[in-house]
């Protein structure tokens, strides 16, 4: 991320295919070390360092996969809840970026509205990096990208570091030179079945710029992508490999990936009667999919936490599903985007 100009991670689509490489050769060497070799044998690049993890809606995965990777690269995560400080509350955003910045080495933030985020990257001194608002989260994608690449592309054992050479710096040489996300995912299918939301988002923004097809199946009423989000895949020039339509089969045909998502997002409680009537026939079955007539070998992606309205057990713990090691990579994607 400090490589990045300006140095904040508030969507995917600010990074290059070249940068989301980067950051997945990162997080493989970082798994693997840490996996094969010893969470000793990482490189402490945040030795005396502090992140603040600021929160304002609850987390499982992002939360635990932040603060493991600050403490694991020799940091200090301070976590801080919407209880705990000013956020926005008695103070603006502006001067508590000010203020927080000017004594951490970075933020990770969740916060509501985009804009939140944006005015949090504005003022704050220090990198600023998303863990989700309204319209993006791409600290997930980053771990979605992350499992399908080892899916379609099993992760080598790299050689023995030379004499005097440390394994993290040998491990990650030897991805570097043959890890190539963009080779293993460049033409696969990737149907979204469910709410537009800020999952959808961002997947719109990423997939297709790596070369992936993109299709959104969403009910109406709940199938608008935002005009931000829009402007993005036009500037990228991606329309031709994104199809939107109302037609949960129409999005699969063909699929390599299937993926969906809450249908009742944090914050929006207060319709879930509404938004159950509307999803009725988008949840996720094997005859759903298969009928539709997905790739034979079909693969099943959430971004998590998961309700049973929007895909039944026997997908979601069935053998096509990529969800556990999706959310654990949640880990070593975000190590990366901190080193
Ligand atoms: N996927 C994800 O962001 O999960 P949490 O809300 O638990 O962090
Ligand atoms: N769409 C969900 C994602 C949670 C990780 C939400 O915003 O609540």
């Amino acid at each position: 991320i400090r490589h990045s100009n300006p140095p904040h991670l508030l969507t995917l689509a600010d990074l290059s295919p070249a940068q989301i490489t980067t950051l997945i050769q990162n997080a493989l060497a970082f798994k693997y070390v840490y996996k094969n070799v010893s969470p000793r044998a990482l490189m402490s690049s945040l030795d005396k360092r502090t992140v603040a993890l600021l929160f304002s809606k609850r987390s499982t995965r992002t939360r635990v996969a932040s603060e493991t990777s600050v403490k694991a690269l020799g940091g200090h995560p301070m976590f801080l809840g919407k209880d705990d400080i000013q956020l926005g509350v008695n103070e603006t955003l502006e001067d508590t970026a000010r203020v927080v910045g000017s004594m951490v080495d970075g933020i990770m933030a969740r916060v509501g509205g985009h804009h939140e985020v944006e005015t949090l990257a504005k003022y704050s001194p220090v990198p600023i990096i998303n863990a989700l608002s309204d319209l993006y989260h791409p600290t997930q994608i980053l771990a979605d990208i992350m499992a399908l690449h080892e899916h379609y592309a099993p992760t080598p054992t790299p050689p023995r570091p030379a004499e005097g050479e440390g394994s993290h710096t040998s491990v990650l040489k030897y991805f570097q030179s043959t890890v190539d996300p963009i080779k293993s995912l460049k033409g696969k299918k990737v149907a979204w079945v469910g709410d537009s939301n800020n999952i959808s988002n961002e997947l719109l923004v990423t997939l297709p710029r790596l070369g992936m097809e993109f299709s959104l199946a969403a009910p109406k009423g709940y199938d608008t992508v935002d005009e931000r989000v829009w402007k993005k895949v036009t500037e990228a020039g991606t329309e031709s490999l994104v199809t939107l339509t109302n037609s949960p089969s129409e999005a699969l045909v063909n699929a390599d990936v299937v993926v969906t998502d809450t249908w009742i997002s944090m914050g929006q409680e207060q319709e879930k009667a509404d938004r159950l009537k509307a999803f009725a026939g988008y949840q996720i079955t094997n005859k759903m999919v298969t009928d539709a007539g997905a790739k034979e070998d079909w693969r099943f992606l959430h971004c998590l936490p998961r309700k049973q309205e929007e895909v039944d057990d026997e997908v979601f713990y069935g053998p096509r599903s990529l969800v556990f090691p999706e959310a654990e990579n949640r880990k070593w994607t975000i190590m990366a985007c901190f080193e």
